[in-house]
């Protein structure tokens, strides 16, 4: 059996050829990160304009590189939401005008669930597991068992992605944040800021925004200082930031901070849920300080991590063909009707 996958809900245009459910014979990712970069963050139409000039290309790149004809694929899967609705339009679009001319399953996929799945492609799926989703646009977490999932608690603001790139926005270090904070980070000291726990009704809810303020305050703090001494113009001070020991510290104690929660709460949800597993999936997880800090603290617990592969943690096909396939055997369809839908959420099923 072999299913097509497609990813178009942010910036990345992606197509991928699952082999049954563990072979990814082809995961092609085309990013229009470049495109956005100027402008500091994704800019919605230069995303869906990417997307609609790429997906062909890419399609043809994942076929070939599959080494299978496109009337070979048996399944089409597709992420119809959350996202931005211009770039989820043309997936969806591309989906269905290919099930409709190949007679061929069409399969909507919640981009959401699809990261959690891109753990289980060549390992098999834990009966009962604690899902931490963090990503760009959302961070929660659910709890699963026997395939069915159920939310235990999400962010009341900010994502934690999204914390990441507005630090690292707020220090004048560029776009995406993530995986510069990360680099920035080991320069720095972790405990040279410390920031203060948000408080939230929900046990197993986040707040991401109180610490971004908080690092905003700084940055405002520091660059005054820095006008009176040198009376330099913003725009270089901002990029005096980057070379200097402040941002690194701002940097390392933010992410150890921001990993704390993340890894505190999930291991609270596991224990009270009384489970073993805990799941990550979603771009966040491709951190590395992340990676070490919770399947420390787990493992001292008695409870395994999970993250999926570095080449499936941000945004890919190969997670939504893997995600399309599992609904598919439990005897899910999508209608050709099917749409796009920007909010959907991690829902219980
Ligand atoms: O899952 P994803 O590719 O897109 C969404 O579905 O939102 O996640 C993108 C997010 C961005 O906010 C990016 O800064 C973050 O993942 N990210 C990271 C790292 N790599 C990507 N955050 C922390 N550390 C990283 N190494
Ligand atoms: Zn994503």
């Amino acid at each position: 059996m072999l299913t097509l996958g497609i990813e178009t809900s942010c910036d990345e245009t992606s197509c991928a050829v699952l082999r049954g459910k563990d072979e990814l014979l082809s995961n092609i990712v085309s990013s229009s990160l470049f495109r956005h970069k100027p402008f500091g963050g994704v800019v919605p139409e230069i995303a869906s304009r990417h997307s609609l000039e790429q997906i062909d290309v890419v399609l043809q790149e994942a076929l070939e590189t599959a080494k299978i004809k496109l009337e070979d694929i048996d399944l089409i899967a597709v992420t119809h939401g959350p996202g931005l609705i211009g770039s989820l339009f043309v997936g969806v679009s591309f989906a269905k005008a290919l099930a409709y001319q190949m007679k061929k399953p069409l399969v909507g996929v919640n981009h959401l669930e699809a990261h959690l799945a891109a753990n289980f492609i060549g390992r098999e799926e834990p009966e009962q597991y604690i899902g931490l989703l963090v990503s760009g646009g959302h961070t929660s977490l659910s709890f699963h068992e026997k395939g069915e999932m159920k939310l235990m608690g999400e962010t009341i603001d900010d994502a934690a992605g999204e914390a990441f790139d507005k630090v690292a926005k707020l220090l004048g270090l560029g776009y995406p944040g993530g995986p510069i904070i990360e680099k920035t980070a080991k320069e720095g000291n972790l405990k040279a800021y410390k920031f203060t726990a948000p408080k939230q009704d929900g046990r197993f809810d986040f707040s991401f925004s109180g610490v971004k303020t908080a690092v905003r305050l700084l940055v405002e703090k520091q660059q005054s200082a820095e006008r009176k001494e040198q009376s330099v113009q913003i725009n270089d001070l901002r990029y005096a930031l980057c070379a200097m020991p402040f941002a690194a510290d701002i940097c390392a104690s933010f992410q150890d901070t921001a990993v704390r929660w993340l890894t505190d709460k999930s291991i609270d949800a596991a224990e009270f849920k009384g489970v073993q597993d805990i799941v990550v999936g979603g771009g966040v997880s491709a951190n590395n300080y992340l990676r070490e800090k919770l399947e420390k603290e787990a493992s001292a617990k008695g409870i395994r991590v999970w993250f999926p592969a570095r080449s499936l943690t941000i945004d890919n096909a190969g997670m939504i063909a893997r995600r399309g396939w599992e609904l598919y055997e439990k005897g899910i369809r999508s209608p050709l009707t099917l749409t796009a839908v920007p909010n959907l959420v991690l829902a219980h099923h």
